[in-house]
């Protein structure tokens, strides 16, 4: 057996830099209760035949139910899931309490909302250190691509967007190009790119600033206007489940950023503040120097009209 002496924390932080999908996967107990588990660690293996997989943790409360299931079921989330996807990873008792489902092959819950779902054969159960790993033959499967999919990358839950490079400004096309290109001057595709400069200019500041993450910042920028917060209400800003915050948070805990008061309550540290006001600076400043290119009244304007275009939304 080897033995390797990795850090389990900073371990996963290098597994978290590859994006995953979120599943809700479910099955029957030998109660014949519903049980289900958000997992990521879900991917294809084989065309023919069709073969899944994912893993679970061997401390997971429904593993027995999960080992000796013949069949469970792969709800795949769509990007409006986030609520879904911790309620099923919680240790709670009754999951399902206010969840829509209908009975799928052997019984298996599916959800009333999914971006996919594979019904499942289990095909083989394999040992996998802490995990056991689960085969899965696909039945049946549904798909609904108008549902964009849920992420979930380095701790935290994303979207998948179009990469802003993927739409050349110009279009290859010569009679397009001359008539001019519908895409390069569309909103959607200039709020994405301009996002995408934006935070491929300011991150890299406040790394060399502060040696402080993305996720970092997300948890600092909140808790500059309130420096005491509990742990549930930062989970839904910050776009973090439980588990991956909690890591996030130990971290600047060692670092010195934060501090727990009790389990559920986490408190900016003086350092903290120092931290997050310098950052909060370089990102003022940032802001500032990018609206000073244009007329200064158009540069007030532009965030007004902004915010107008998303409570339309609304
Ligand atoms: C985004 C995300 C992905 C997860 N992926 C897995 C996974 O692949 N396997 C696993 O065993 N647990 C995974 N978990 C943790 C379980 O969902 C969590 O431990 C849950 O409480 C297990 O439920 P149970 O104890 O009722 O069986 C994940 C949690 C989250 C938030």
């Amino acid at each position: 057996m080897s033995q390797t002496d990795f850090d389990p924390k900073d371990f996963r932080r290098a597994l978290s830099q590859f994006p995953t999908g979120v599943t809700v996967i479910t099955t029957l107990d030998a109660e014949g209760k519903p049980v289900g588990v958000t997992a990521s660690s879900f991917n294809s293996v084989s065309m023919e035949p069709a073969l899944i997989l994912w893993s679970i943790d061997k401390g997971a409360h429904s593993l027995s139910a999960f080992e000796n299931a013949k069949h469970f079921a792969v709800n795949i989330l769509g990007s409006d899931q986030v609520a879904t996807s911790n309620n099923f990873a919680s240790r709670g008792e009754d999951k399902f309490a206010n969840v829509a489902y209908t009975a799928g092959l052997g019984g298996a819950p599916m959800l009333e909302d999914y971006a996919a779902q594979l019904e499942c054969k289990t095909w083989a159960v394999y040992e996998g250190g802490d995990h056991l790993i689960l085969v899965g033959e696909v039945i049946h499967y549904r798909f609904n691509d108008v549902i964009e999919p849920l992420v979930f990358a380095r701790g935290h839950y994303a979207i998948s967007a179009q990469h802003p490079e993927m739409v050349k400004a110009s279009s290859p096309c010569d009679s397009v190009s001359q008539e001019g290109d519908f895409i390069s001057n569309y909103l959607l595709h200039l709020v994405r790119n301009l996002q995408q400069k934006l935070r491929a200019s300011l991150y890299p500041k406040l790394k060399q600033a502060c040696d402080i993450s993305p996720e970092e910042w997300r948890i600092l920028s909140r808790m500059h206007s309130c420096p005491i917060m509990k742990m549930s209400e930062l989970t839904d800003l910050v776009m973090q489940p439980d588990v991956a915050l909690r890591q996030t948070t130990d971290w600047m805990t060692e670092k010195g950023l934060v501090e727990y008061q009790g389990d559920d309550t986490l408190k900016l540290t003086n350092k903290g503040i120092d931290v997050a006001t310098k950052l909060k600076d370089i990102a003022t400043a940032e802001e500032a120097a990018l609206l000073s290119t244009l007329p200064s009244e158009q540069a007030g304007q532009l965030k007004a009209n902004i915010q107008k275009l998303i409570d339309t939304l609304d």
